[in-house]
């Protein structure tokens, strides 16, 4: 019986944001303390926790967090009145404005608005073509963790069929287009196809991001494959559990990764990485301007 190796994305985040605070000293010796302004509108109760973890989280790096917590009657204008301000502070070097918005704001006039140089969700559409066109500035964080997560395993891509269960912005695109970069055939499936069992079956790496519990079964993965895991479903009596059927697919897989303690972990490590990214950028900037 083949067990698989699982993966620690919890462990290998903590090792990223432990290296990551060296170069926050360096940054900060030099004048420049990375800050990373979070903003929330409403009172979403996950998107509360997702925030105050990211609080959390930069303040144990030593990057300065801000956060806007706006009352959920705000408006567009009011938003955008905010995002300019954070556009313009230079204290700033990344804005995230997190997700969903109410219903009453377009979310992609506010996504429009960030400048693409604090865009470390990614999500502008200067960083979307930058993405596709094989220069990326900012990527999502989720699927640069999850990158993260399969170079550890030393699973090399090229060549290999990789499997997107999935079509979001956030994740279910870049991650195909990061895959599709790093030289795998890339099949990205969604809730209208018609034989995902076939499809999974084929697949060497499978990304499940469709966010229904269990959706895809342990016996469909094939023998010694590559499985991540991006859901966090709540289900009843059962706590979080992903889109994959974990235990049965650990006897196929060769790495798998838990939910929780896999990818959730890593989005966070690569926030702190992008905003660190873009302040050392913004401090080369100044420098060779001044
Ligand atoms: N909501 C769920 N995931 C995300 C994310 O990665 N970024 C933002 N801004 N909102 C989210």
């Amino acid at each position: 019986m083949i067990m698989a190796n699982i993966i620690d994305g919890k462990g290998i985040a903590l090792k990223l944001r432990e290296e990551l605070k060296t170069r926050v000293e360096e940054l900060s010796a030099k004048g420049t303390v990375p800050g990373l302004a979070v903003v929330l509108v409403g009172e979403d109760p996950a998107s509360e926790v997702y925030v105050r973890n990211k609080g959390r989280a930069c303040e144990k790096a030593g990057i300065k967090s801000v956060q806007h917590t706006l009352d959920k009657d705000t408006t567009q204008a009011q938003l955008l009145e905010l995002i300019k301000e954070l556009n313009a502070d230079h204290e700033i070097h990344g804005i995230l404005v997190q997700l969903p918005l109410p219903d009453h704001i377009d979310e992609q006039s506010i996504l429009e608005a960030i400048s693409p140089n604090k865009d470390v969700d990614g999500f502008h559409p200067f960083n979307v073509g930058r993405l596709i066109t094989g220069n990326p500035v900012f990527e999502p964080c989720t699927p640069r963790g999850i990158m993260k997560l399969i170079e550890t395993t030393g699973v090399d891509l090229k060549g290999k069929e990789a499997l997107v269960v999935g079509r979001s912005n956030i994740v279910g695109k870049p991650i195909a287009l990061m895959l599709l970069a790093k030289h795998a055939t890339v099949t990205i499936c969604h809730s209208r196809t018609r034989d995902l069992e076939h499809a999974v079956r084929m697949a060497d790496v499978v990304i499940a991001a469709v966010g229904v519990p269990e959706m895809i079964k342990g016996d469909w993965i094939k023998l010694g494959a590559v499985v991540i895991d991006v859901g966090i479903n709540r289900v009843e009596g059962q706590g979080l559990v992903g889109d994959v059927d974990f235990e049965k697919a650990c006897f196929n897989a060769g790495h798998i990764t838990p939910v929780p303690g896999g990818v959730g972990p890593m989005t966070i490590a690569m926030l702190l990485v992008n905003t660190v990214d873009s302040a050392e950028r913004m401090h080369e900037t100044k420098a060779q301007e001044a």
